[in-house]
């Protein structure tokens, strides 16, 4: 998992900002984080007190954000890597300029813990996903099938 430094990426802002104000120029395009949420979903969880949600962020700006913490209403949610096939808490996720975080079935994911109810197939599970630069993007997150893999093309 990829992590920015922060001391680096306030150097950088702190110069683009510089540059900016230079040339009197407004035009932002290119100088931000943009981000974007797809395919998420959750597995209907087998356990009553477990889930994993999966998703990917997209961002299409400039500039790096980070993932720094995720809620639900359904209970408590971490962040998760997969090493070596066991699970691992991961803080402040980078979500890379030009890059892409994603969250899959056998990789980061997010994790689902102490649920107040047990999402059912069919039903929505709405998630908040907080960011450094982006604050809060709001998802709702769609129960699949436990089995549902997502169509990769393949
Ligand atoms: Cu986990």
């Amino acid at each position: 998992m990829r992590r920015f430094a922060p001391v680096t990426l306030a150097a950088t802002v702190t110069a683009a900002a510089l540059v900016l104000a230079g040339c009197g120029s407004e035009d932002s395009s290119g100088s931000g984080a943009e981000l974007s949420v797809s395919g998420a979903y959750m597995p209907q969880p087998v356990s009553d007190s477990m889930a994993a949600g999966f998703l990917t962020i997209t961002n299409k700006g400039g500039a790096d954000d980070e993932l720094t913490s995720v809620t639900s209403d359904v209970g408590d949610v971490t962040t998760h890597e997969t090493v070596d096939s066991s699970m691992q808490e991961v803080k402040d996720i980078a979500v890379p300029a030009h890059g892409r975080l994603v969250f899959k079935s056998g990789g980061s994911h997010l994790m689902f813990e102490k649920l107040k109810r047990k999402p059912k197939q069919g039903e929505k599970v709405t998630v908040r996903l907080h960011f450094a630069e982006s604050g809060t993007v709001t998802v709702e997150m769609p129960v699949q099938p436990a089995t549902y893999r997502p169509h990769t093309g393949h």
